[in-house]
């Protein structure tokens, strides 16, 4: 192994952004010098499990023979070369991959940057749809509470009304339709009530509406709710009663996550428009994509502009084609299915019990992705701390203790992950005990 110079912690703390952090009041950062398998080096020389798949994304471990042979291979021909009137091997082949791979109708690919900007491209692609077919009114988007689709301006207008970024950012953030989030768990058979909200919605603003956007079965960063099948099914039924477009987001669900290789299939449903992103190139580079069907590409092909508007520089990037073409021949080749069901199964048994944890709400258990729900906002640098002293990297936000690991990881890997949720579950719970008998006492 090369040497590496020393990370230079003070330049990143004075200088770098890190996401969702203060630059005057910095949150710690762990430096990371190399990745293998399941599991992340620190400079210290220190080996920690990882329970996140880099935000999800890493779901064939780190430094992949295919993946990097893959990535190499292209860059010995081309890294980059601009999609405007040019075209390649890789797009063309990652594109038929994406199009065999999703439902019948989804023909038309357009590869983007990141996934916020596939929700953006989503969106736009649903406005123009309407424009198209002598709609133009058809100009808003109605989701629900506790989605997050994004940081970007017309992703954070979907995102939760309250846990995301539209009061920090006012009227700048365009006005969308929400109702409340689907409350029937799942695996459970739809509660009577639960798809009122928003029919009711439809029934009243349809005229208006472009397109309803949502995370199928697992709502993530908006705080790690599953929900019933049978919400997308009526949810789909209502889409097509009320002319209005369905925008799946499978970013954080696409390629396994939840047991099917996408979330939609569990309650057997098609999107008119479906965005993948972070698990797509195995996580090794940034590509994003969304499909649509013909009808929606006919749409747009007959709006005033005839075109669709949108070409980021980078789009169709080579590099991160091929990075995503080899890892979905390992979903197509590999047993990424009883990877999941295992975990499934060991998460189920391991965490069983933790929500008897003083201050736990709830667990949860999805396919490879374990949740510990807590009754209060947890000190993420605090829990971040006690997490890398037990050797794993798990990274909680807002009251969640969640992981989300590389399908590869063995059965050991992922007891010390499960051992290292309850321990800072406890902990946590404990801290939040302390802090509420401190607040009490200064206002006593
Ligand atoms: C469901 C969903 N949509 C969109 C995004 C945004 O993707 P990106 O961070 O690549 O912009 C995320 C990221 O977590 C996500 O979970």
């Amino acid at each position: 192994m090369t040497s590496q110079a020393p990370i230079d912690y003070d330049f990143d703390k004075q200088h770098i952004w890190h996401p969702y952090t203060s630059m005057t009041h910095a949150l710690p950062t762990f430096g990371v010098v190399s990745a293998k398998g399941c599991e992340l080096i620190l400079d210290n020389g220190q080996a920690l499990i990882d329970g996140t798949s880099s935000w999800w994304a890493c779901v064939h471990g780190y430094g992949h023979p295919s993946i990097l042979d893959a990535m190499q291979n292209q860059l010995n021909h081309l890294s980059h070369v601009m999609f405007g009137g040019i075209t390649h091997h890789s797009a063309i082949n990652l594109s038929k991959k994406l199009v065999a791979m999703t439902s019948e109708n989804l023909t038309k690919v357009f590869l983007a940057d990141s996934g916020s900007i596939a929700v953006e491209v989503a969106m736009k692609m649903a406005l123009q749809y309407w424009q198209g077919r002598n709609q133009p009114n058809k100009q808003r988007i109605l989701t629900v509470k506790h989605g997050y689709h994004g940081d970007t301006f017309a992703a954070m207008s979907v995102c939760d009304p309250e846990g995301g970024m539209h009061t920090m950012f006012g009227n700048a953030v365009t006005k969308q339709l929400f109702v409340d989030a689907p409350k029937t768990p799942f695996g459970e058979p739809l509660q009577d009530d639960d798809i009122q909200p928003m029919r009711r919605a439809l029934v009243e603003h349809h005229q208006n509406i472009a397109a309803v956007i949502i995370e199928p079965i697992m709502q993530g960063a908006g705080g790690m709710r599953f929900y019933s099948a049978d919400y997308l099914k009526a949810l789909r039924t209502l889409c097509d009663e009320f002319n209005v477009l369905l925008i799946l987001d499978e970013i954080a669900t696409g390629f396994g996550r939840t047991g099917k290789l996408f979330a939609y299939q569990h309650a057997d449903i098609q999107a008119d428009l479906l965005c993948v992103g972070k698990a797509l190139t195995g996580g090794y580079i940034s590509l994003a994509a969304t499909l649509c069907s013909d009808e929606v590409a006919l749409g747009i092909s007959q709006s005033p502009s005839g075109v669709f508007m949108h070409g980021p520089t980078f789009m169709g990037n080579p590099l991160a084609c091929a990075a995503a073409c080899a890892s979905l021949d390992l979903i197509a080749t590999n047993d990424w299915q009883v990877q999941v069901s295992q975990i499934e199964q060991q998460l189920k048994q391991e965490l069983a019990g933790a929500d008897q944890i003083a201050g736990v709400k709830a667990l949860r258990v999805l396919g490879a992705v374990g949740v510990i729900e807590m009754e209060n906002p947890v000190n993420t640098a605090l829990l971040q701390q006690a997490f890398v002293d037990l050797g794993v990297w798990i990274r909680p936000f807002a009251n969640l203790i969640y992981i989300m690991p590389p399908y590869c990881i063995s059965a050991s890997q992922l007891s010390q992950l499960t051992h290292a949720m309850k321990v800072v579950a406890k902990l946590a719970g404990e801290q939040t005990k302390q802090n509420n008998e401190s607040s009490f006492i200064s206002h006593g």
